[in-house]
């Protein structure tokens, strides 16, 4: 089975999973704040659908990889939507921290709420996340789920500690290409790592295995921040929903600004000499390009995505399930929004 009929067959799944635990959320006097979050989720407002929706990468990634682990999928489905929430709990969260009116091609939910209903909605999604597994004790052994419940909130702690480092690196000067990496270890590449390791370990794999998907995991979780990178400033905006240019304006330190600022002295000199405005985006852009800053976060994308299906391949049994795994993950750094 290809991985579009995987699409087909789990994107399904996982949007009932993940309504099913929201709803739980529901209550009389509360309607605004499930709006906020259904809203969030893709599933109410304005254009909601399959783009409001986003990608569901994270719910795919614990399902394939418990399928290539040998695993009932439909069982690791609490866990699919356990990531998925934390996930977005975190996007409410950085579009905040961001200053990023835009998401999926819709406003923002503190640019359509405001901030402090936004960073309480965030914290429902989180709490919602953790909820969702109590489905997955129903159905796995105790020792499964007891340690599904230590990889989800030491997750999300990696996840803060990057999203702290990449909110501190928006003011520092002294910082390398060499720093870039812990910071989306931890703001991108644990939760994904999390995802396939969760997978395996639903599937019962031995620790091995588990251990062996979660490097897989981290290393397309590495590979799909650095494309996330390239996005941010040569994505086209209407395709991504974000605005395109949030990330020189907002002074993200992105590979490709780290790579500039060690490698291109007029970049260096303009960076330093204060913040990058709007206009100058475009121009500032195509001299990246031109200068094989973009060339160089593509083959990075490459190399760690190359590393990601070695792993795997050492891993796992060739199946229909481990094909589209590794389909996934080449398509991630090929994609447009
Ligand atoms: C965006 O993640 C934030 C990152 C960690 C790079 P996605 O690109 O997976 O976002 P959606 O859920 O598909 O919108
Ligand atoms: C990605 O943050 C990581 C998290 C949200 C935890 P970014 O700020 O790089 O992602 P986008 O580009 O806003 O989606
Ligand atoms: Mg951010
Ligand atoms: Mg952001």
């Amino acid at each position: 089975m290809p991985l579009t009929d995987y699409y087909d067959l789990l994107l399904p799944a996982i949007e009932k999973e993940m309504k099913a635990c929201v709803e739980e959320s529901q209550g009389e006097g509360l309607e605004e704040l499930y709006s906020m979050l259904a809203y969030h989720l893709g599933w109410e407002g304005p254009r909601s659908g399959q783009k409001a929706q986003g990608k569901r990468v994270r719910p795919m990634m614990v399902l394939l990889s418990n399928a290539a682990a040998g695993g009932d999928w439909e069982i690791a489905l609490p866990a699919a939507a356990a990531v998925e929430l934390v996930h977005n709990f975190s996007l409410i969260h950085d579009d905040i921290q961001d200053n990023s009116p835009l998401r999926r091609g819709r406003k923002t939910v503190w640019k359509k709420w405001n901030i402090p209903q936004a960073i309480n909605a965030g914290d429902s999604m989180f709490a919602l996340a953790h909820i969702a597994l109590k489905r997955l004790a129903k159905q796995v052994p105790d020792a499964i789920a007891l340690e599904a419940y230590r990889i989800l909130p030491e997750a999300c702690l990696t996840l803060t500690q990057g999203q702290y480092l990449d909110l501190s690196y928006e003011n520092r000067t002294n910082l390398s290409s060499e720093d870039y990496w812990p910071m989306i270890n931890g703001k991108t590449a644990t939760l994904i790592a999390a995802c396939t390791q969760l997978g395996a370990l639903i599937a019962g794999a031995n620790s091995e295995t588990v251990e062996n998907y979660r490097k897989f995991g981290e290393y397309v979780g590495l590979a799909f921040q650095v494309y996330d990178d390239i996005l941010g400033i040569w994505g086209d905006a209407e395709i991504t929903g974000k605005s395109i240019e949030s990330d020189l304006v907002e002074g993200k330190k992105s590979l490709p600004v780290l790579f500039a600022l060690e490698k291109i002295p007029s970049f260096s000199e303009r960076w330093n000499n204060g913040p990058i405005a709007i206009e100058e985006v475009p121009k500032i852009s195509t001299m990246l390009e031109s200068e094989g800053v973009l060339e160089f976060a593509n083959t990075t994308a490459d190399n760690l995505t190359q590393k990601a299906l070695s792993i795997l391949e050492q891993t796992s049994e060739i199946s229909d399930s481990r094909d589209a795994l590794q389909d996934m993950a080449k398509k991630l750094i090929k994609r447009q929004a």
